[in-house]
């Protein structure tokens, strides 16, 4: 058992896999889901948040004391507030009033300034696009100007592609003795497919990744944006660019409903007891969705984003 931490920061890794198979009944293969949601912060940002800081303060380009500003969908910026509060700089989010307001409170709790930013006109809440980002992506960089402060600045740093390289996938194939055959994820900034694909695939280059986004603004894989409006936060941004992602590593692109993710998290929670948010619904129904085709009798890894609580005011568990 692990000795008394000297702070939260210790165990922001090292997360379980589990097995979904009360999900796969009848399917033949298996779904190896790793519970990022239980970080901390409740997400897998709080490893990519502690690195990025750790990183700069290494290279010199976080200074004592200096204030820390990041745009968020909620999960980077709460792990920022934790590394911040614990470390003692300065952090401002700044985030789309259309994420839910949980992540909001929650990283004010946690000492962080939050910014909110309104949607464009005709938005709705719970639906951010990649236009709501763009004035999130502004008013951001106001901050940073007017403060003098840190941009921890989640889609460049490379920090974010070095923890899921170095350490997300490293755990995951060490937890299933490396008997993986695919991964699929749900993308934001890309950071977490692309870090985790590239060293699976060093691994093994048998190992097939996919790219998964929401079924209306699937323009990573080239397709038509239909609407750039959906409810899988976190991610799905209409960007038909992201740094990290080398598209050397992407064997296929899956899409996934509103609907689907929504019933998939559901499912997670009723029938494997695993209560997280949208994407980590999105990342199960691309699973299964794998299973059910070209990957039937393989075992393919993913990972549970976040945590349920994030989303209790959402549409996710309203009637669920
Ligand atoms: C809940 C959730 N799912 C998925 C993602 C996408 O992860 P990545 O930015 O590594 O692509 C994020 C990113 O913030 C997130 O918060």
């Amino acid at each position: 058992m692990q000795k008394i931490c000297g702070s939260v920061l210790e165990v922001m890794k090292n997360t379980p896999v589990v097995e979904l198979s009360r999900l796969t009944k009848g399917l033949k293969g298996s779904i190896f889901a790793k519970m990022e949601f239980l970080s901390p912060g409740l997400s897998k940002k709080d490893r990519v948040a502690l690195n990025v800081i750790t990183e700069a303060e290494k290279n010199g380009t976080l200074k004592p004391g200096q204030t820390v500003v990041e745009l968020t969908s909620g999960n980077m910026g709460t792990g920022l507030a934790i590394a911040c509060a614990v470390k003692g700089y300065p952090f401002v989010a700044v985030m789309s009033r259309g994420n839910s307001e949980e992540r909001a409170r929650m990283m004010s709790a946690l000492g962080a300034e939050v910014v909110l930013v309104e949607q464009v006109a005709g938005s709705e809440r719970g639906k951010v696009s990649g236009d709501d980002l763009k004035l999130v992506e502004i008013a951001a960089k106001k901050i940073v100007k007017e403060r003098n402060a840190f941009r921890a600045d989640q889609f460049n740093h490379q920090g974010n592609f070095n923890t899921h390289y170095l350490y997300t996938a490293q755990e995951l194939i060490a937890q299933t003795d490396g008997k993986i055959d695919a991964f699929c994820d749900f993308a934001g900034t890309g950071g977490s497919f692309a870090g985790t694909a590239r060293a699976l695939k060093e691994y093994n280059p048998e190992i097939k990744c996919y790219l998964l986004e929401p079924e209306d603004c699937a323009v990573l894989s080239g397709r038509k944006l239909i609407n750039s409006s959906h409810q899988i936060q976190g991610g799905g941004y209409s960007m038909t660019e992201l740094k990290f992602i080398n598209r050397k590593d992407i064997d296929g692109f899956l899409q996934v409903s509103d609907d689907e993710a929504i019933q998939t998290a559901r499912d997670l929670a009723g029938k494997e007891g695993l209560f997280c948010g949208f994407s980590s619904g999105a990342n199960v129904a691309g699973a299964l969705q794998l299973l059910r085709g070209e990957m039937e009798g393989k075992n393919i890894a993913v990972i549970l984003c976040d945590s349920g609580l994030k989303y209790l005011s959402t549409a996710l568990w309203q009637n669920a």
